[in-house]
């Protein structure tokens, strides 16, 4: 019987990146989020800066090194390029949770630690995930000041406009990996953390003319709502898009987050006019799901006009779109996603469509084909 972890949620995701500064530029002006705190040498932090983000409860971390002695982000950068370092999960009580996911079966990466000014305290641990990831247990409950001790405002005063996105929440957080690590990893987290595997995609549910993958999806078993999507690759005529991932950024990591919306058409209206490039499916895509007559609340024409996608799934339905990869290596990607009727899925049925999309941009990388043997 695994012990339980007390796991609340996700808490914030943590990004090493090559500048800091223009990432969270960026995520104010294309994802409509606020630049709340900062932590650097003005703040007596002489070999990184980092900038915390918030929009409703998505929160982000985004951190490069100023001097080469901040090597466990430098080398990060120079192997992976930008990328999701860790994420966190927000728990009732984080010594609790560690020792019970060590209990588990979870390698420790981190051993609890308090952090503490004069606004109080954060705790966090950390454990091991694939390659250079890693999964955070956080408690910010005693916390007064920003973010967590050592942040201020952020120095530069950032004037940005943008639309408003509505962005929520983290909805769901996805690795790749490689070949025979999906299972690997799957179990590595069900035990640790006490989840479960609540959907596995084997050979042949997902796969297009010419590149396939195996997903599994473990989900916490304790009433929080935190999902991880696994994928791997899966033999195929051409180079699928995990295998693109995978040799792009070097070994196995976060490939999306997916954030959650009340109103996706407002959302993606708005990230459009911010300037943010989405996956595009063929017109068609929308006469097909006329002629399903499956019953949406949204305006169909609507949902064509701003390149969403809808997949249904008993009496609910939910409704997607992917960014294209937002740095320089075709690597990490956001997915924007509402869930309408109690829809726990993941989009299964605009795979075809989205592995088509993805494949041309592939190709248009020289990455579809693969290299002479
Ligand atoms: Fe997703």
């Amino acid at each position: 019987m695994a012990e339980k972890t007390g796991i609340l949620g996700y808490d914030y995701v943590e990004f090493y990146v090559g500048s800091a500064k223009m990432w969270a530029y960026w995520h104010a002006r294309a994802m409509g989020m606020n630049i709340v705190g900062y932590l650097g040498p003005e703040t007596g932090v002489k070999d990184r800066v980092s900038y915390y983000l918030e929009k409703n409860n998505f929160r982000l971390l985004i951190t490069a090194a100023v001097k080469p002695s901040a090597f466990e982000i430098t080398s990060f950068v120079t192997k992976h390029g930008d990328g999701v370092k860790r994420w966190s999960l927000k728990v009732k009580d984080v010594k609790t949770t560690f020792e019970a996911a060590l209990k588990n079966g979870a390698i420790p990466e981190r051993n609890p630690k308090r952090f503490e000014d004069e606004n109080g305290y954060v705790e966090e641990a950390a454990i091991k995930l694939y390659d250079d990831a890693e999964i955070v247990f956080v408690n910010r409950d005693n916390y007064k000041g920003i973010f967590k001790p050592g942040f201020g405002k952020p120095i530069q005063k950032f004037e940005i406009t943008a639309e408003e996105t509505g962005l929520q929440a983290v909805d769901h957080i996805v690795g790749n990996v490689r070949v025979n690590e999906m299972n690997l990893w799957a179990n590595y987290i069900n035990t640790s953390l006490n989840f479960e595997t609540f959907i596995d995609f084997g050979p042949g549910d997902i796969s297009t003319k010419y590149s396939a993958l195996l997903s599994k999806v473990v989900r916490s078993k304790e009433g929080a709502s935190v999902k991880n999507p696994i994928n791997e690759p899966y033999e195929g005529v051409k180079k699928s898009q995990i295998e693109e991932f995978i040799q792009e950024y070097l070994g196995s990591g976060i490939q999306h987050i997916a954030v959650a919306t009340n109103d996706i058409i407002k959302t993606i209206a708005a990230m459009r006019k911010n300037g943010v490039e989405f996956l595009s499916v063929p017109d068609t895509y929308y006469d097909l799901l006329k002629e399903r007559g499956f019953e949406v609340t949204e305006d169909i024409d609507e949902l064509k006009k701003y390149g969403i996608l809808c997949d249904t799934e008993g009496k609910g339905y939910l409704l997607q779109l992917f960014t294209k990869p937002i740095g320089d290596r075709p690597t990490f990607f956001y997915e924007i996603i509402q869930r309408r009727k109690g829809a726990q899925g993941f989009g299964q049925g605009n795979f075809q469509a989205l592995f088509e999309s993805i494949e041309r941009d592939q190709a248009l990388r020289g990455n579809l084909d693969r290299d002479e043997e």
